[in-house]
């Protein structure tokens, strides 16, 4: 199959990247010259694992290729799938212009019939909006439109993308469906390199071929349930706190139960990136315009808005007085093995300390490069022991594995005070006590 992938980001990339390793010829399109001028030069403009690999292996057989012109792209391919990013407007809707610009593009520049497919996460009815604008824009060439939202987490990215838990394609009709199966039968039947496979993935992977409305609402759906585990376990965890149990016990009770399931059930400091926040905000919003004021949706919100303070006031009810304190952070991006500060925890809880006058230090394994550009004032440094020099607390943000294995014995002699505030609860409370350590974490009494 010849595929255009039109937004070459964490989806676009990885979408376009797996799809050339299942055997597709792929074009990944993106307006950012920058972007595609490190592709082209064999650079990776995102951390994830094992991406670079697989883009260098495709683009080296020729069947991965970048550009920054959409015309090629249309041009050069029979199916396009629309990545571009959906930000929040002010008002928590998602901010559709690229997608419509794209979709502009595309009817402008096609001269033969094509099918085109939302990967975006988009509002349910963006496919009806983007099939008005072909006929508004073309009217001459058949367009046929379908969504298939994107599950992958950033950090396993291309494990996910390649061993999904199931593949959903919303269609108006056969033909387009039958297309996207086609796409899809590698990864379905697990084709290809088998040190890419997941044994915990269904064989095969289940599809669901469903109207483009629904597809629509399935991501949606889908986000709004995992943010809503995250915030039930968060608020278990505050009562936790108050009475004394232990959340990670707590949360083993209950997610052992399979029609609760353990996953997303991690007390801490709540969620972040550039998925959940915005896309619960946005089916907020879609709800309200159809008058059903999402109330549910708007708590899990309003708990995971209050998760940076609530750590902060950790930090405050150990020091007393943050002005003039130094404190480490270990970890700034929204989660372990990516780069991604978008919507990070981390930003909040350090833009609150130095309102209140602290030193912040900073160390992350992956995103300093991109967080250097939004954390002003922060110093960065090049190891967790750098962080723990002089620091009065070191605050744990994000919970990634090489901190699991730090020397302890060394930190606690850098620092001033031995303070620990984890808000990723990594490590065993009675250990650091034993080390010496004022270790606080997030609902174990
Ligand atoms: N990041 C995730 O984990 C994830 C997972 C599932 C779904 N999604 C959804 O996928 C979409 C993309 O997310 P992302 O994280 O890849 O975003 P991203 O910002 O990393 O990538 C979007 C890319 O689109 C490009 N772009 C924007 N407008 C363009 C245009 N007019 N022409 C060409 N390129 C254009 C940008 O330059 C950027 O490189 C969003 O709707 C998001 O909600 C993201």
């Amino acid at each position: 199959m010849k595929i255009c992938i039109i937004g070459t980001g964490y989806v676009g990339l990885v979408t376009g990247t797996c799809f050339s390793e299942v055997g597709h010829r792929v074009i990944c399109v993106d307006s950012d010259e920058r972007k595609i001028a490190m592709l082209k030069r064999g650079e990776m403009p995102i951390y994830e694992v094992g991406l670079n690999e697989l883009v260098q292996r495709n683009k080296g057989r020729g069947y991965l290729t970048f550009s920054t012109s959409i015309e090629e792209g249309v041009e050069k391919s029979d199916v396009i799938f629309i990545c571009v990013g959906t930000p929040p407007k002010e008002r928590g809707e998602a901010d559709l212009s690229s997608v419509e610009k794209v979709a502009r593009q595309i009817a402008s520049f096609a001269t033969s019939s094509k099918l085109v497919v939302e990967k975006s996460t988009v509002p349910v009815k963006t496919g009806e909006w983007i099939k008005r604008v072909f006929k508004m824009y073309n009217s001459q060439v058949d367009f046929d439109i379908a969504s298939n939202p994107e599950f992958l987490r950033e950090g396993s990215a291309v494990a996910d993308f390649l061993n999904p838990d199931r593949i959903v394609i919303g269609v108006e009709k056969e033909g387009p469906a039958d297309i996207l199966k086609k796409i899809y039968e590698p990864i379905i039947n697990h084709q290809f390199d088998p040190n890419l496979r997941e044994p915990s993935s269904p064989h095969p992977v289940p599809l669901v071929v469903t109207d483009i409305q629904s597809a629509e609402i399935i991501k949606h759906a889908s986000n709004s349930f995992l943010a809503m585990k995250i915030s039930f376990i968060n608020a278990i965890s505050d009562i936790c706190e108050k009475v004394g149990a232990d959340i990670e016990k707590v949360a083993e009770g209950v997610g052992l139960d399979r029609r609760v399931g353990r996953h997303f059930l991690r007390a801490g400091l709540g969620f972040g990136g550039f998925c959940f926040p915005k896309d619960l905000q946005a089916f907020i919003k879609i709800a309200k315009d159809l008058n059903y004021d999402f109330t549910l949706l708007k708590e899990v919100e309003r708990i995971n808005k209050e998760r940076p303070a609530l750590l902060v006031k950790k930090i405050r009810d150990t020091l007393w007085i943050i002005k003039d304190k130094t404190i480490g952070i270990l970890g700034l991006s929204f989660k372990p093995g990516t780069d991604d500060m978008r919507f990070a925890p981390s930003l909040k809880v350090i833009s609150i300390l130095q309102k209140e006058g602290a030193r912040i230090k900073a160390y992350d394994p992956a995103s300093m490069g991109k967080a250097k550009e939004l954390l002003p004032g922060v110093v960065f440094v090049s190891d967790p022991y750098e962080v723990s020099e002089e620091a009065n607390a070191l605050v744990i943000l994000t919970e990634w594995d090489e901190f699991k294995t730090l020397n302890f014995f060394r930190i606690k002699k850098l620092m001033v005070n031995p303070v620990i505030i984890d808000g990723r609860n990594m490590f065993d409370p009675l250990k650091m006590k034993e080390l010496g350590f004022i270790y606080k974490c997030i609902g174990r009494g």
